[in-house]
């Protein structure tokens, strides 16, 4: 079975209630058959977005999660309340996380398995940067944050790793062909003998993807979609990138 496609917005801080009206004009677009279609909106806007896409093929997720169930944590939303306000996945690990909270790899792994344990698919987010590259260290440090930030009992149904090299996010710049390919051939390799279904994760690119280069990126083998920032901010180029799925 090959992983289901997924065309993935990630709103991060960005959006408003009038923001909601992407949903109706999303709706209409239907993807096709085996593509899904996800917004993670900021925290404040899962319930009343899912209010809205209620009937129709979007799903609402979030951008991250506590790792524990409930307690003293101020700030933070743990996963079963994602689930409750109507998200079905979370985003976990986000370079912007990592750099803005200092998130760890074992930190990451947590949240995903509350996540998993409150029924929620996981997108674990994993990206060298430009220093990394320019250093040949890409690999290994793909291959360090995918052996780090998958917990027990991840795997296709629960689970979808993004790759998005930090130096691609919203800069307008996209790493070629071949090192796209590259770095997602190696992790749908180093994700057998870790899951048992390697196979049917999905994983997606993320990072400057726009309509005009959507079509050309899901051709890759191994990019079973995206997970997109700005262009997901306009239903017009969101609704270009789920069209090229
Ligand atoms: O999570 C998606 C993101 O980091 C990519 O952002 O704006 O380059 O599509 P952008």
């Amino acid at each position: 079975m090959a992983p289901r496609k997924l065309a993935a917005g990630n709103w991060k801080m960005n959006g408003d209630r009038a923001a909601l009206a992407q949903i109706d004009a999303l709706a209409a677009a239907q993807p096709a058959p085996g593509c899904d279609v996800l917004i993670c909106p900021p925290a404040t806007l899962i319930q009343p977005m899912a209010a809205r896409a209620a009937g129709t093929s979007i799903a609402v997720g979030g951008q991250d999660c506590h790792a524990s169930a409930a307690g003293a944590h101020t700030g933070d939303i743990s996963a079963a309340m994602l689930r409750e306000a109507g998200a079905s996945h979370v985003i976990l690990g986000h370079s912007e996380r990592r750099a803005d909270h200092g998130e760890t790899d074992a930190g990451v792994a947590a949240k995903a398995a509350a996540a998993h344990a409150a029924g929620l698919i996981a997108i674990i987010c994993l990206g060298e940067t430009e220093a990394q590259r320019d250093a040949g260290e890409t690999l290994a440090v793909i291959g360090a944050q995918l052996a780090g930030s998958l917990p027990p009992g991840a795997g296709a149904a629960n689970t979808v790793i993004a790759y998005e090299p930090v130096w691609a996010i919203g800069t307008g710049r996209t790493p070629g062909i071949d090192q796209i390919a590259e770095v997602h051939r190696f992790l749908r390799a180093g994700l057998q003998g870790r899951v048992k279904d390697a196979a049917d994760m999905a994983l997606l690119y993320g990072g400057s993807v726009k309509p005009g280069n959507a079509a050309e990126i899901f051709a890759i083998a191994d990019v079973d979609g995206a997970l997109v920032g700005g262009a997901s901010l306009k239903a017009e180029d969101f609704g270009g990138i789920i069209a090229a799925l």
